[in-house]
Formats: structure tokens, sequence, C-alpha cells
């Protein structure tokens, strides 16, 4: 299934605390951005990349679009205070786009496999996230005293990509920024008009790169995916 990939990149990767935007950091001698541009860039059914960047780093990147010969990149817009408004930058430039997948640029481990169910699941249901199940026990926790203890089966933790009709996505982020709300992920804005979104069980190796933590495991898939 053909798709375009909205790719935000315009954080300050502050939990990182590495004095410079996380994705410029290296895993296996690449930027992280690089890695997860390469997964798009190597996928036949991506037909477009957009990059929310912010303006100061614009230059930077398209140099390292240059340096590692990525070439599907359509447009690099202004990244905003939050992730919702980079991601929504992006989707108000695109157009003639039938299924988009947004996906977060410090994942830089998701696989074909996931992102071809993703966006088949997308083109017959509308909407198509990915996430895996919880593995621990899950509280719920006031003031330090739990309140509750949360039947695990019903729960996932939710990770990009996240893939949708183009037009559903689209209209989602209009009517939050006309009503000022923030989600914390497109699916949120989605569920808000009401419509039905579904998982695509995804790998615990689809791991954000947050904090410094993450670049240990980072370097162990990468060097386990080599042998
Ligand atoms: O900070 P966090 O890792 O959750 O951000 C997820 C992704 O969203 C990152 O790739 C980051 O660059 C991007 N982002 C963005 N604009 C923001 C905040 C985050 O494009 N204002």
């Amino acid at each position: 299934m053909e798709y375009e990939v909205v790719l935000p990149a315009a954080g300050s990767g502050k939990r990182m605390g590495a004095g410079q935007n996380k994705l410029f950091l290296q895993l296996a001698e690449k930027p992280i951005l690089i890695h997860t541009l390469n997964v798009f860039e190597a996928d036949v059914n991506c037909t477009g990349i957009w990059l929310a960047v912010k303006p100061e780093e614009r230059l930077f990147i398209e140099a390292l679009l240059a340096q590692y010969n990525i070439t599907k990149v359509k447009g690099l817009p202004a990244g905003g205070e939050e992730r919702q408004h980079s991601v929504h930058s992006c989707i108000k430039e695109m157009s003639n786009v039938n299924i988009v997948l947004v996906h977060d640029a410090a994942r830089p481990f998701i696989t074909h496999g996931i992102i071809e169910r993703l966006a088949s699941t997308a083109f017959v249901k509308g909407a198509a996230i990915a996430g895996v199940r919880a593995k621990d026990t899950m509280k719920k926790v006031r003031d330090g005293v739990i309140t509750e203890t949360v039947d695990r089966e019903s729960l996932w933790m939710i990770q990009t990509p996240q893939a949708f009709r183009f037009d559903l996505l689209a209209e989602a982020e209009d009517v939050a920024e006309k009503v000022g709300f923030l989600g914390t992920d497109e699916a949120m804005l989605v569920e808000r008009l009401g419509h039905e979104v579904h998982i695509v069980e995804s790998s615990y190796e689809n791991v954000k790169m947050t904090t410094k933590e993450d670049l240990i495991f980072g370097e162990a898939i990468l060097a386990s995916r080599k042998s």
C-alpha cells in the first residue's frame, strides 16, 4: 500500500540531555535521523517524506540528506512549539495523498513489515496505530498509594507509526487546532472525532530514543540485527 510519511524532527530532546537535537546523535556511526530516514528511503511503498524541522537546523539537515543520499524528501516545513504543531505544519503542505503515516524521527528501528500492516489497515479502516502489549503489572497511583490494579489484558503501549486516510487526519488536526486541543498522539485527535482507531501489534524493538539509556538499547538492537 503506497503512502507518504510525516517525520516530526523539530524537538529539542531535553530528556536526552545532549545539548543538541538528539536526532543528530550517532548510532553505529550514523545520525539517528538518518537511520529512520533510511527505512523509508528503502521502502518501495513510500512515495514521499515530509520532515518538520527547526528553521535554524534546516540547512544542516539538508546537508545530511545530500550526504546520505536521501532522495524522497518533498518538504521541510518549520516545526512548532509542540509535536502536534510540527505534524500539522507538514499536513498543511501535503496534497493528493491517500494514506499518511506519522512516525517519530526518533524511532529508527521500525520495520517494513509493520509499516505495511499499518498502511493497509488504514486503507481499509481509516486509522491504525502501532502498539505493544503492556508487559508489567499496571497500577494507578495517587499521592504515592495504589488506588487500582488495572487489567493488563486491555492495556497497550502506543508507538508510532500511526497511519490514517489523509482526509481523516487532516480534519482531526484542523478541528484540534480550532478548539485548542493538544493530544499526545495523532490517534487522540481522530478518536475525538468519534472515529475508530485500530491497533497493529508492533515490536518492542521499535523504541524511541528519549534518554541516554535508550542509546545503549539502540546500539544493542543494531548489533543483533547485524549478526
Ligand atoms: O520528545 P519526543 O521524543 O517525544 O519527540 C518525538 C518526536 O517528535 C521527535 O522526533 C521530535 O524531534 C519530534 N518533535 C517535533 N516538534 C516538537 C517536539 C517534538 O517535531 N515541538
